[in-house]
């Protein structure tokens, strides 16, 4: 089969990073494969609308430093509809598209790897600024969030030194705690809770009790919002789910803050990082890394290997099927943990 028009999707949150893989992608398949594409809009949802715009030179010019996708995106899960898998196959041809690249995290991907074990010409790019994707290093759009709550926690130190206080710092990682502990242990962080890790409160209160004790008088403890605690009596209340079934996090640092202050009498605060993390300018970092996985997915495409997704192992950029990338979420290991646990309290 001669490909001639690739269409390309982004699914899921958005992240610093995408619009370097979709230029990365448009620039190497225009000039040296001589393809035509389509940016479908709004990720899957798309797809069963058939809403695509063209996407040449011009659309990827200048898109390398922003931030988000200039595609759009939204968490529409195909197979939440009736023949939904059959509608997106159906658009597919009525879009003539040869192949379909589908930049996103566990939920957009696990939809690729169904389309193309029913036959589709599709391929995958991983994206999470979570990191928790399977059998990959990193995912791009993680360091610029890293970056962004190392920045914060600097700067959340000095007014809590000022006022001798704990301060509660909540980041993103709905399922794991990658953010979380990479910039705890760039931010000097004195506690950091994970979903990895199931502390109790009374834990909690102990490791700020004791820092206090030898003197120190203020606190930071940087908090995953999936984090949950084994006491029963301290559940974040939950409000509704997406179409891929997560439910909507948040709360979970004004939990521990009420807590540690009632407790321990320390003054304390929370701060809530939220989207800020995922938006705006991509670091160096991500804009590579970005790059380097649409240059691989369009290579994917030329070699129509389809069921495949592009993957940072070690330093190189490898292709996995994509059965291989989702499902299971890569978590974070006891050996980096034990190393930010140097550091608490
Ligand atoms: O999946 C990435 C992520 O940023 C999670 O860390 C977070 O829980 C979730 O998305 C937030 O989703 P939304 O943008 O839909 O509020």
């Amino acid at each position: 089969m001669t490909i001639k028009t690739v269409g390309i999707l982004t699914g899921g949150g958005d992240c610093p990073g995408l619009n370097a893989v979709i230029r990365g992608v448009v620039r190497k398949g225009m000039n040296e494969y001589g393809f035509r594409f389509r940016g479908v809009q709004q990720g899957w949802r798309g797809m069963m609308e058939g809403v695509w715009e063209p996407l040449g030179s011009e659309e990827v010019s200048g898109i390398l430093p922003r931030g988000g996708t200039i595609l759009g995106t939204s968490r529409t899960n195909p197979y939440k509809t009736e023949d939904g898998g059959e509608i997106v196959i159906e658009n597919m041809k009525r879009m003539k598209l040869d192949a379909l690249i589908a930049i996103g995290g566990d939920d957009t991907l696990s939809v690729a790897q169904k389309l193309a074990a029913s036959g589709a010409p599709v391929v995958g790019v991983p994206k999470t600024i979570d990191n928790d994707i399977n059998n990959t290093d990193f995912t791009f759009g993680f360091d610029t969030a890293v970056n962004i709550v190392t920045e914060a926690l600097d700067r959340i130190h000095t007014t809590a030194e000022s006022h001798n206080r704990v301060m509660v710092v909540e980041v993103m990682g709905r399922h794991s705690g990658w953010i979380a502990v990479h910039s705890g242990i760039a931010g000097g962080a004195d506690l950091i809770l994970i979903p990895e890790q199931t502390p109790t409160i009374a834990e909690v209160i102990e490791t700020i009790k004791k820092r206090h004790a030898r003197g120190k008088s203020f606190s930071i403890i940087v908090v995953a919002e999936g984090v949950t605690f084994a006491d029963d009596d301290y559940v974040v209340q939950e409000s509704g789910t997406d179409e891929f079934g997560h439910v909507k996090l948040g709360g979970v640092g004004q939990l521990v803050s009420d807590v540690i202050e009632k407790e321990t009498g320390f003054e304390t605060r929370v701060t809530v990082l939220g989207h800020l993390q995922r938006g705006g300018t991509p670091t160096a970092f991500d804009r590579v890394l970005g790059t380097r996985y649409g240059i691989a997915a369009i290579d994917l495409v030329q070699r129509q290997d389809w069921g495949k997704m592009v993957a940072l192992q070690g330093n190189q950029i490898v292709t996995i099927p994509l059965e291989d990338g989702i499902g299971e979420l890569k978590m974070v290991d006891d050996d980096l943990y034990n190393i930010a646990k140097v550091f608490f309290g």
